[in-house]
């Protein structure tokens, strides 16, 4: 099977203020797959996370050089359209954040934004949504009860389900386990697992066995640079450059 990369970086540069936190950060993210950013805190796993659908555009003093493409498109071209991009590059956070409002508005939210209007067209998604994020069955009798009340595991489900409500292509999450126990952890990776069928993930994570056992790719970053990209089993197994083969064995610092 043919092997197509949704997002392109080379080279990518990013400076908050007088300090650059990304060195020439070159990898890729390829369609159906999942790919997992590790490295130690503050090694600009979120930044580069945050670059792919402009999240960083909102900060001060934050400028890029480089190349990051989404389909051969140069995301920072001038005309870039940002809120189409967003629309198939969604995001899911650390903290889960359902709005506070129902879980069918949680989800029906993005579509009424773009358009749909249709009373089953909504509760189609809303039922679809939810199933692809292995929700519907816990929550089906209470969709009129706020988001707030579920657990943060369900929480974090309900904004999963949120960010697919849109039809996304890619789905950026930015640690969405940190805050979680670990058998809310384990759902959330088992979706992740599930979703890479129809969806493109990219994750970053402080949790090795997480990367890798979930991905496919890993990319091993350290101050700001990308030290080692590769399939994930090269990158575990037999990676090539020393800082990578320390981290990964927890022979670090
Ligand atoms: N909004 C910001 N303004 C200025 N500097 C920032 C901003 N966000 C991040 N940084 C700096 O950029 C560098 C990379 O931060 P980033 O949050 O991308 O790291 P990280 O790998 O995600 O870390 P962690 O694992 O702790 O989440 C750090 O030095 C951080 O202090
Ligand atoms: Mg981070």
């Amino acid at each position: 099977m043919e092997e197509t990369n949704v997002i392109d970086v080379e080279k990518f540069k990013l400076w908050y203020g007088e300090k650059q936190a990304l060195f020439d950060v070159s990898m890729n993210v390829r369609k159906n797959k999942i790919t997992a950013l590790i490295g130690p805190s503050g090694c600009g796993k979120s930044t580069l996370l945050r670059c792919m659908n402009r999240m960083n555009d909102t900060i001060d003093g934050c400028r890029v050089e480089g190349i990051m493409r989404y389909h051969g498109q140069d995301i920072y071209d001038k005309d870039a359209d940002v809120m189409a991009l967003r629309k198939r590059i969604g995001m899911i956070f650390q903290k889960p954040n359902p709005f506070p409002m129902s879980i069918r508005d949680n989800i029906t939210y993005g579509p009424k934004i773009h358009g749909i209007t249709k009373y089953d067209e909504l509760e189609d998604i809303v039922e679809r949504s939810l199933k692809q994020a292995v929700l519907w069955d816990e929550v089906q009798d209470r969709l009129d009860q706020s988001a707030l009340s579920l657990s943060g595991g369900q929480q974090q489900r309900v904004c999963i389900a949120r960010a697919l409500s849109i039809s996304p292509e890619v789905i950026l999450m930015d640690e969405p386990t940190s805050a979680l126990d670990p058998i809310a952890t384990s759902k959330i990776e088992d979706l992740a697992m599930e979703l890479e069928k129809d969806y493109t993930v990219v994750i970053v994570t402080h949790n090795m066995q997480q990367a890798a056992r979930i991905s496919d790719f890993t990319g091993f970053m350290y101050m700001g640079r990308m030290i080692e990209f590769d399939r994930t089993d090269k990158i575990f197994n037999k990676p090539s450059d020393d800082l990578t083969e320390r981290y990964i064995t927890g022979r670090f610092g």
